[in-house]
């Protein structure tokens, strides 16, 4: 099969598109064609060395998401049969016409979503779904703020908490981003304005916001900790601005708030497992009749996978990059 291989780390160069042999599969694995696959942050982050995948997990082949037909099924798989559309998340190897997964990480592909939307949607849905709900503990009526809300995990988000009942207020620094997310948001703020902490609190309403979701970090944190409300949750999902920083905790003790971080790629299969068969359950439905979509920026043939990390890599993108394959 083709795959996308890094060479070694650094920039989009170190990638190469070549000839790698089959994935093997368990009794309880499904053999994948892959037809698109989602860019994700993780891609780059491995690319520059920066983020070894999961023990069992390809080492040299990127690639976290992917949409596509089983080909072949193990002994015991019980859900799915070859010729069934699905979509999953993987700890790697992704960037490649065939991949084995665990079948209770795999999602059905609902009638009507091209290969296209399902490969972008598996982990940024799963991700805010899980800290939203799962770590941010998110009630209808309540407010989220969304860092980065452009972000294919923002872009998510903001879908996510609507269909809440919950209010979202989103920031990105690009100007046209903005104007983009206002489809998403109630609320869209310039996290440069200088009276940044007094329009979050007033778009919040009350006493300031329940949930952040936050994807920047250290470059936030004293904003995060001004705008949460008492008894608020700060989920920690990316590190975009930095992940050293001081910290009041006398006022994180005074608020009476929640600090949770989280990360998908390196939870043990079980974990996995079973926050796919919830998202299932219940966003599935939503993903079906259209309330919740992934946005997709633009696709890309697998074999332009440099420019498609380099479009991740400027920031250019508002939701998700995902690669094609034929
Ligand atoms: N913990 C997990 O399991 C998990 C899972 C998935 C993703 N993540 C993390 O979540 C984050 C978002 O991932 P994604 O794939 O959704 O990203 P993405 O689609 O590539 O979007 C990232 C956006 O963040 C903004 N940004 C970049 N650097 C920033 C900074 N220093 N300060 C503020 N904003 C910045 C940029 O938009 P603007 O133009 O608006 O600045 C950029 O386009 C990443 O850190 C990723 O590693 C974590």
């Amino acid at each position: 099969v083709r795959a996308a291989v890094l060479r070694g780390a650094g920039g989009p160069e170190v990638l190469e598109v070549r000839q790698v042999p089959d994935p093997t599969f368990g009794p309880e694995e499904v053999l994948v064609r892959v037809r698109a696959a989602g860019l994700n942050r993780a891609d780059l982050l491995q690319r520059r060395g920066l983020y070894p995948p999961p023990p069992g997990a390809p080492s040299q082949i990127p690639g976290i998401e992917f949409a596509g037909e089983v080909e072949q099924v193990g002994e015991r798989v019980a859900m799915f049969r070859p010729g069934d559309r699905v979509m999953g998340i993987l700890g790697g190897g992704g960037h490649a016409e065939r991949v084995a997964l665990h079948e209770r990480l795999c999602l059905p592909v609902p009638p009507g979503l091209g290969w296209v939307e399902a490969a972008a949607l598996p982990e940024v849905f799963l991700t805010a779904f899980d800290a939203l709900f799962v770590r941010g503990r998110l009630a209808p009526g309540e407010s989220v703020l969304l860092q980065a809300a452009a972000s294919g995990v923002g872009t998510a988000a903001a879908q996510i908490v609507a269909a809440t009942g919950a209010r979202a207020i989103a920031l990105s620094r690009s100007p046209h981003k903005r104007r983009q997310l206002a489809a998403f948001a109630p609320h869209v703020l310039d996290p440069a304005s200088p009276d940044l902490v007094e329009a979050v609190r007033a778009a919040a309403g009350g006493d300031g916001v329940d949930v952040v979701l936050d994807l920047v970090g250290a470059s936030a944190l004293a904003l995060h900790l001004a705008v949460l409300a008492p008894l608020g949750r700060l989920v920690l999902v990316g590190t975009l601005g930095g992940s050293t920083e001081s910290l009041d905790l006398s006022l994180v003790m005074r608020k009476r708030l929640t600090l949770v971080g989280t990360v998908l790629r390196s939870r043990p299969l079980e974990e996995k497992i079973a926050l796919v068969q919830a998202f299932r359950k219940r966003m599935l439905p939503l993903v079906a009749s259209g309330r919740l979509r992934a946005v997709v920026d633009r696709a890309l043939p697998l074999e332009e996978i440099a420019s498609a990390h380099g479009v991740l890599d400027r920031n250019e993108s508002f939701g998700k990059v995902v690669l094609t394959l034929s």
